[in-house]
């Protein structure tokens, strides 16, 4: 299936004048996102961790997913039928982003849900749109970053082994003193088996 082009196109940059000048929000738009992240190494790596601590509703965050599935595609064991649900979750698990207002990140959470769903046309499974869930539940986060960020935990998934996925929880205020420990540790699971905080 031919990939879309990202929707951001779409997207106000401004929801309202008191938001610009409360919270500074205003939106990139979809032009100059592709252009800043054809400066960077954000999409060169389909595993490498990404984190952006004001994300608004997304703009950034579908570029890069949809970037990342495009590779993915191109890999025909990762993009078998038996590995491809795992291997978009493993592509998702490594795309993090905070925001202050709730309404960003639900819409962000909406977004992402979007461009998997235009890779994945067929039915998924439950177990996959769970875990999905719980990925995006810890990953897309109301957040304080200026003021808050001892109410800032972000869960790092590794994948010790196909299907499988080891949570590790981490608090940001440990990670900038860089304290290297992890405040809960959750069994390795299978993605079938993966729900949100269990
Ligand atoms: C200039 S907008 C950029 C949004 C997005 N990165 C983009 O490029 O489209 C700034 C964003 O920062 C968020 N923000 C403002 N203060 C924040 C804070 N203290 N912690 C986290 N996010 C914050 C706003 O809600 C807004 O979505």
């Amino acid at each position: 299936m031919k990939a879309k082009a990202s929707s951001s196109a779409k997207q106000k940059q401004v929801k309202s004048k008191s938001r610009v000048r409360d919270r500074g929000e205003v939106f990139t738009a979809e032009r100059e996102v592709n252009n800043i992240l054809a400066l960077t190494q954000a999409t060169s790596n389909r595993y490498w961790r990404f984190l952006e601590p004001a994300c608004g509703n997304g703009n950034f965050l579908e570029a890069i997913l949809r970037q990342r599935l495009d590779h993915l595609k191109q890999d025909k064991i990762e993009w078998h039928k038996k590995n491809r649900e795992f291997s978009v979750l493993k592509v998702l698990s490594t795309i993090y982003g905070v925001d202050i207002a709730e309404d960003n990140i639900s819409e962000c959470k909406k977004r992402l849900q979007g461009v998997i769903f235009d890779y994945l046309p067929k039915k998924s499974s439950k177990e996959f749109l769970l875990a999905m869930n719980a990925i995006m539940e810890t990953n897309l986060i109301v957040g304080d970053m200026l003021n808050g960020k001892d109410k800032v935990f972000f869960t790092e998934y590794s994948t010790p082994a196909k299907g499988l996925f080891k949570r590790r929880v981490y608090a940001l205020t440990d990670m900038e003193a860089g304290i290297d420990k992890a405040i809960k540790d959750y069994p390795t699971v299978s993605y079938k088996e993966m729900r949100n905080g269990e």
